[in-house]
């Protein structure tokens, strides 16, 4: 038995050499049968595919048949049959089976339509289950994509810091680190904590962007994207939101914003067409289980083109909406950010397609985008998708070495910390423009999953950081 080697269940559903004997390993997910003969599903992970195992019951012993329970891990060795059952092409008659791992019965995913919530307080099992075996394989296969892309297109991967000692979006969300005796931290004459002897010499936190380093990058490279987890300390409890979440963040020197708009539509398309040309299979079973319009809306949005409009436009719209009697739950007027719900009446109910909001008002975006002539807005994109609403957020950024000094001295960002960054606007300063794509939001997007907390592994939230 030992000298066998394993077959993957995703290799073995389109073998078709009947008669031959095969290995497989992997967890229950049902058994089933009659006096004389067990039908075991068996899974591991390498496709939403079962193998079917037949185990003719007076050939075994009885003990371990009892031990084969829904979650219980087998090694099981036998002749690959075609099989007489409908809903699968192959099965395997069982020689040997052994019990690897027998589960307890209070196993927490034994039972089928359990609710998302409940899964979610079991997360380091509910990986064992269908659906949340499609979401992380569907996971990789976006990751794979994005590498790929990039590296296609002459981008290069590079890698921000994680630790940093500045914000570069200056929302003032940042998770610190230290090393210091939080119950005795040292203080300033002022009676400020003094981080002079702290890890870093200074005052450090996990970082929200890797973006300004981006940009050093790409002022050298041509042209960059980062891929690492980022963290933010916003108390936002939505389906949307993470403390911890994975960003994508091409920047390419010389392009605009109309680059960096046909950048963005290029290169989501692509990453949903590769999901639709890779992950076929979890793809239907999503459709099929979590979400019937998930495709359709996969290949709208591979099919068709993003409209764009200026943040103003979508005001106007919104505005001549309310006239009209739709009722929303904030507000809107010139100034002010979109809420979700607008963002979603814009791209789902009026456009009924993927949006790019371009040129927002300068006061609700971060200090580095470019500002237009009108001395209001700067030169902003947002790209809205369905179910979704934000998916990317971007702009052009501001190379003016006067204008960028003017305008973090206007919102009080410590120049002091920024010196490093501003170096890129003193020697040889160029037009660039990027973007950051919201990982976990595109996973959402393509499994059609509804909250953001079910397509990351273990999610990190306020009050949540279990697993
Ligand atoms: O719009 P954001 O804050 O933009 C930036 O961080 C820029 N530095 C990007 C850039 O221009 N290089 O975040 C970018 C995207 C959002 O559009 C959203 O998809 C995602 O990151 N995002 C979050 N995803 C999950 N949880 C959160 N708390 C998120 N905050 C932002
Ligand atoms: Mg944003």
């Amino acid at each position: 038995m030992q000298s066998l080697k394993r077959t993957k269940i995703v290799d073995l559903i389109h073998c078709t050499e009947f008669g031959s004997t095969v290995n497989v390993k992997g967890w229950v997910r049902t058994r089933r049968g009659s006096k004389n003969v067990n039908f075991i599903a068996l899974n591991d992970g390498s496709t939403i595919k079962n193998v079917q195992i037949v185990a003719d019951v007076e050939q075994f012993d009885a003990e371990m048949l009892k031990q084969i329970t829904t979650g219980a891990c087998l090694s099981v060795v036998g002749t690959l049959v075609e099989s007489q059952g409908a809903g699968q092409a192959s099965e395997i008659q069982a020689t040997a089976i052994e019990v690897l791992g027998t589960c307890d019965a209070d196993f927490p995913m034994q039972k089928k339509g359990q609710t998302f919530e409940y899964m979610r307080t079991h997360a380091h099992m509910r990986l064992r289950t269908n659906t949340f075996g499609a979401v992380f394989r569907i996971r990789h296969n976006m990751a794979m994509a994005i590498h790929r892309y990039f590296h296609e297109h002459g981008f290069f991967y590079f890698h921000t810091p994680i630790i940093t000692a500045s914000d570069a979006e200056g929302a003032g969300q940042m998770f610190q680190v230290t090393t210091q005796d939080l119950n005795n931290l040292p203080k300033t004459e002022e009676g400020q904590v003094d981080y002079a002897n702290d890890f870093f010499g200074k005052q450090a936190s996990l970082t929200v962007s890797g973006q300004l380093e981006g940009e050093l990058g790409a002022t050298a490279l041509g042209a960059i994207y980062t891929f690492g987890p980022t963290f933010r300390a916003e108390n936002s409890n939505t389906p949307r939101h993470l403390a911890e979440f994975w960003m994508i963040e091409p920047e390419v020197a010389f392009n605009d914003i109309t680059d960096n708009m046909d950048l963005a539509e290029d290169f989501i398309k692509y990453c949903i067409r590769w999901a639709l040309e890779n992950c076929k299979d979890d793809l239907e079973f999503l459709n099929n289980m979590v979400d019937k319009t998930l495709l359709e809306r996969l290949h709208f949005v591979v099919n068709n083109n993003f409209l764009r409009l200026t943040y103003t436009e979508g005001i106007e719209v919104l505005q001549k909406a309310i006239a009209e009697g739709r009722k929303f739950e904030f507000p809107v007027t010139w100034g002010t950010d979109l809420s979700s719900e607008h963002e979603r009446f814009l791209v789902e109910e009026h456009f009924k397609c993927p949006i790019i909001l371009t040129d927002y008002p300068k006061e609700i975006k971060a200090f580095y985008m470019k500002q237009n002539e009108d001395g209001k807005t700067v030169r902003a994109m947002d790209v809205l998708f369905p179910q979704i609403g934000e998916i990317i957020g971007g702009s052009e950024r501001e190379e003016s070495y006067d204008k960028l000094v003017a305008r973090i001295e206007e919102l009080h960002i410590p120049m002091k910390d920024m010196w490093w960054y501003l170096d890129t606007r003193k020697f040889g300063t160029c037009p660039h423009s990027g973007f950051g794509l919201g990982f976990e939001r595109l996973i959402l997007f393509v499994t059609g999953m509804q909250n953001i907390r079910d397509v990351i592994p273990f999610p990190r939230t306020p009050r949540s950081a279990e697993f």
